[in-house]
Parts: C-alpha cells; sequence; structure tokens
C-alpha cells in the first residue's frame, strides 16, 4: 500500500460521523515502525491527539492506568538516547512520549500492562492516521529507573516504553507476519 495521506480534520469528521479518517483495516495492515525521521517539528495538537487516541483504549475497570511525558527538549532526547542502543532513533525524533504504568492506579499487573499494550497501539495507529510516523522503543525498559530519574518523576511510575515520533524521512520498510494458519493453534 502506498504513503498514507493525511486526511484533514481527522476529530472534526470522526465527530460528525462523516468518517474521513482512514480506514481501520488500511491502518491497521499499512502501519510499519519508522525510525528515521526528517527534522520537520511534530505540532502539540498531533501530539496530543495521539494521546488522546491512546486514553481511549481499553482497560480493566477502566482504571486507564497509562501516564505520559511528552519529550521535546533536545537536552533530555540527547540523555533519554544514551539509556538505549536505539540512541539514532531518539535523536532523530523531533518528539517522544515516554509512557508509563502509575501503580497508585493499577489493580492488576498482567491486565493493567495489556491494557498500557493496548494504549501504545492505540498511539501508534493515531500517528499513522496523522500522516506521521513512529516505532514503540521497548528496549530502553532495561534502563527504566534511570528514565524515570532523568525525568525526575516519582518511583509509582513505571516505564512501559518510548515512543519516537516524527515526520518520516522514508516509508518503504517492508515486514512479515506468519501466516494465520500458523498461529491459529486449534479450532474447535
Ligand atoms: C513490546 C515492543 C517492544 C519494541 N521495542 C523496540 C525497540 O526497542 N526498538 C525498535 O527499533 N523497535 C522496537 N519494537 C518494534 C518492533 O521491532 C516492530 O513492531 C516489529 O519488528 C514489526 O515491524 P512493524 O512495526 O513495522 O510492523 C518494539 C515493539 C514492541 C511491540
Amino acid at each position: 500500500m502506498g504513503r498514507v495521506q493525511r486526511r484533514p480534520g481527522i476529530t472534526d469528521g470522526a465527530k460528525k460521523g462523516k468518517g474521513p479518517f482512514m480506514d481501520i483495516f488500511e491502518g491497521i495492515y499499512s502501519r510499519r515502525s519508522i525510525r528515521k525521521f526528517t527534522d520537520k517539528p511534530v505540532p502539540q495538537q498531533d501530539v496530543l491527539e495521539v494521546i488522546k487516541a491512546g486514553t481511549w483504549a481499553p482497560s480493566g475497570l477502566n482504571n486507564q492506568p497509562w501516564r505520559f511525558v511528552i519529550i521535546r527538549d533536545q537536552a533530555v532526547r540527547t540523555r533519554l538516547a544514551e539509556l538505549t542502543r536505539y540512541r539514532i532513533v531518539i535523536e532523530s525524533a523531533p518528539a517522544c512520549v515516554a509512557v508509563f504504568a502509575d501503580r497508585e492506579a493499577m489493580y492488576d499487573d498482567t491486565k493493567d500492562h495489556q491494557a498500557i499494550g493496548a494504549c501504545i497501539q492505540n498511539m501508534l495507529l493515531a500517528v499513522h492516521a496523522l500522516g506521521l510516523g513512529a516505532v514503540w522503543l521497548g528496549e530502553i525498559l532495561k534502563n527504566g529507573p534511570a528514565v524515570r530519574e532523568l525525568l525526575e518523576l516519582p518511583e509509582t511510575l513505571e516505564l512501559m516504553a518510548v515512543v519516537a515520533i516524527g515526520y518520516p524521512a522514508s516509508r518503504n520498510q517492508e515486514a512479515r507476519r506468519r501466516d494465520i494458519r500458523d498461529v491459529i493453534v486449534k479450532e474447535c
């Protein structure tokens, strides 16, 4: 599938029920992890829309255990980048959103982590629908406490991922998936 165009008025259209936003299957199948970005700044409104989409993920008991830190500052990004082998991705991304689990809002580790996974996937799809690109960075979790210290956050927040966001420098990478017949274990 070709480059996905930004469709204006995404929220307005959805609200009015006109549905000018990207078809949900087109979005799911054409989204790719983007690891190289142009220098073009990401509008704050888009970052907020991405976070909002994240917060519309389901969560057990609707406890919404996710918390977010928006990171744009060059000096902070440089220090964040030092905490992962995906340094270049963070340095290249004009905006990063660090996603945390709030221990004080959580009620079940497994279910809360699942909810935050759903939240991050919503964010990635929203990024894509806005004509931006992103990658879910998990490798940095090995330095979760250091990220928390860098961002001067309380110990109740546990790092779940950093989502690096920007305008894609290219969109030509491929991705593979197993055939669904290989992953359906049984049909009864
Ligand atoms: C939990 C999780 C952690 C990930 N961590 C990283 C990471 O640290 N660095 C990275 O470049 N990509 C990371 N990814 C992205 C995957 O590599 C990517 O989704 C996968 O290769 C499939 O490619 P696609 O997203 O383009 O379909 C992560 C994805 C998930 C779900």
